[in-house]
């Protein structure tokens, strides 16, 4: 039988599959959710230094080929998700602790408390495409990336994950800079700056006009920036956008992805995603002579 294990630099994984940022992962409860339905890890949803509300509703509309959400970052703020940490690492699931801040001293301080509270490593969310002053717009410097990567590896032991925004002319310059600060691996992408119109009100459908559009409609970009990605770098890639099977993930590990992240196809069709992408991959593994999911990992690049 074909072996689904995965490796992201010192992280070890039973399977590739892991939860988004953002779906499922405000509670303890729901992250446990997540990892029952088969995912090998859970990233939380962003957590900042102080509690914050998001933005008003509308936040969430579909679209014919996913979603765009203007969510602007809502969370309890670090101290109070303390339990939430705590509550999946006490039983062993492995937690992605996703961090935001306006400074590189922020992202140092909410690290080190993810570290503390037993998270097996720290995402950076450099991405958000929908928080003023955050995000993204940080995101897109690659003297921030870099400064940014290296004052939290200077702060924590743990893996250090930035996240990249696609909403750029070269994501691989990003993903250069991260390395240079000593990044354990990069994910790509974050969801891409998007609108939508209710033509009889003349008016954005979301509170905050734009907002950020993930689901199908995105895997492409998704796996063409992983791509370009890997012909960067030389640390490990979390590949994220628009998966739903298992061939949507072959493609991204294809590219060069080490690992993937599902998070619209958990919105739509429930946590059970995992265990179906899981089966799917490992179905086309055995069909086509693949023995260990390190053999798939950037097979489409030849050579490149
Ligand atoms: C409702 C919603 C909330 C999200 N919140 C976050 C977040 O807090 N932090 C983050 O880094 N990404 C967040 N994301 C982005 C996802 O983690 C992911 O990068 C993106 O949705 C693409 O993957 P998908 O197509 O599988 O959803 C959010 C996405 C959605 C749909």
């Amino acid at each position: 039988m074909a072996s689904l294990s995965a490796t992201v630099g010192k992280l070890r994984l039973a399977n590739p599959t892991i939860l988004a940022a953002g779906i499922l992962g405000m509670t303890a409860e729901q992250m446990l959710e997540a990892l029952k339905g088969g995912a090998a890890a859970v990233v939380t949803k962003s957590i900042g230094l102080k509690a914050a509300e998001g933005h008003p509703n509308p936040t969430m509309v579909e679209t014919e080929c996913g979603y765009l959400n203007c969510m602007g970052l809502p969370n309890p703020g670090i101290d109070d998700f303390k339990p939430e940490v705590e509550g999946v690492a006490k039983h062993d699931g492995i937690v992605i602790g996703s961090v935001y801040a306006k400074d590189a001293k922020g992202f140092a301080a909410l690290a080190r408390k993810m570290e503390s509270y037993g998270a097996s490593a720290v995402e950076l969310n450099l991405s958000c495409p929908h928080a003023a002053g955050l995000g993204a717009e940080m995101g897109s410097s690659l003297t921030r990336v870099r400064n940014i990567t290296r004052a939290v590896k200077k702060a924590v032991d743990i893996p250090v994950f930035p996240k990249l925004t696609p909403n750029v002319q070269k994501i691989a310059g990003l993903a250069l800079a991260a390395e240079k600060g000593r990044a354990d691996g990069i994910v790509a992408i974050n969801t891409l700056k998007a609108m939508a119109i209710l033509p009889e009100a003349r008016t954005p459908i979301l509170s905050n006009a734009y907002g950020g559009y993930s689901g199908p409609g995105i895997k492409p970009v998704g796996v063409r920036c992983v791509y370009e990605i890997a012909g960067e770098v030389d640390i490990p890639i979390i590949g994220v956008g628009g998966i739903c099977s298992g061939r949507d993930a072959i493609e991204y590990i294809m590219a060069g992805a080490s690992a993937v992240q599902i998070g619209s196809a958990v919105a739509a069709h429930g946590p059970g995603v995992f265990a179906k992408v899981c089966a799917e991959m490992g179905e086309f593994m055995t069909a086509n002579g693949y023995k260990r999911l390190s053999d798939m990992v950037g097979a489409a690049r030849g050579g490149r």
